[in-house]
């Protein structure tokens, strides 16, 4: 491949499109696993602050934090390099635009903006509970960070649970469309496929935004007690 095809290449809205794609997908697979880890919240204190300690010690997650970071960059700076390129090449003024009938839905029409509010969520997020209160517990003799603590802190004010719970819907929203258009940049784009992947999509969706939003509710509720 020459430099000039490889620039090419590089540079095809296709090529950035699949790379948005790997790396949404990539993202939607870290957010089960962080659900997944976040629900040892409901079996106790030293279950989540152990699980926390566990993979912060490991030396691992320096290179999972980096390639983590990674791929939440890759995926906004293309997002917006593509949405500009769109803007350029569409410069329909907003009154006039009408629906182009290529199953444009609320969800893909909002993605931009379900994605902004989503980057403002996270990097509070880790403003908060990653850099946030360094409290200190020990369990089982080993002295380690209180995330309980924090978390259940966090999400005694009711402004923070509904925070918390505004940004998720977006979240479900945005990737109930990211999640479905993945695959048809890759050309996954079939009558036989389709019905299947929109109700995966729609299904992942929920399951990220309840599993997600419950679980201020439930250190709300926890506080109140
Ligand atoms: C109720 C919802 C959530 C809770 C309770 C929660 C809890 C936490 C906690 C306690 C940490 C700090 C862990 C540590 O210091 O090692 C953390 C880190 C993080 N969270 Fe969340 N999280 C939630 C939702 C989300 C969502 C929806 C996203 C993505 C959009 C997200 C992305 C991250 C990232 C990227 C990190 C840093 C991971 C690392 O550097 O190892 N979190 N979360």
């Amino acid at each position: 491949m020459t430099t000039t095809t490889l620039k090419r290449f590089l540079g095809s809205s296709i090529t950035k499109k699949q790379v948005m794609s790997i790396t949404g997908l990539s993202l939607c697979l870290f957010l089960v696993g962080h659900l997944i880890g976040n629900c040892l919240i409901y079996v106790g204190p030293e279950a989540f602050n152990t699980y926390g300690h566990t993979l912060i010690t490991n030396p691992l997650i320096y290179v999972a934090e980096a390639g983590l970071a990674a791929m939440f960059l890759i995926h906004i700076l293309l997002a917006m390099k593509l949405t500009m390129e769109n803007k350029a090449a569409r410069p329909i003024n907003y009154y006039m635009k009408k629906s182009s009938g290529r199953g444009e839905t609320f969800a893909s029409n909002t993605m931009p903006y379900t994605g902004l509010i989503v980057l403002v969520f996270l990097v509070l997020h880790l403003l908060h509970f990653k850099f946030g209160p360094q409290y200190t517990v020990v369990h089982s003799g080993v002295e380690m960070r209180d995330l309980y603590k924090m978390v259940v802190e966090y999400f005694s004010h009711i402004g923070n649970v509904a925070w918390y719970i505004f940004a998720m819907i977006a979240l479900g929203i945005h990737v109930s469309h990211g999640f479905w258009s993945a695959f048809q940049s890759f050309g996954i784009n079939h009558q036989k496929y389709n019905c299947t992947l929109r109700c995966i999509s729609k299904l992942y969706a929920v399951f990220i935004t309840v599993g997600f939003a419950a679980l201020p509710i439930y250190c709300y509720l926890q506080g109140a007690n």
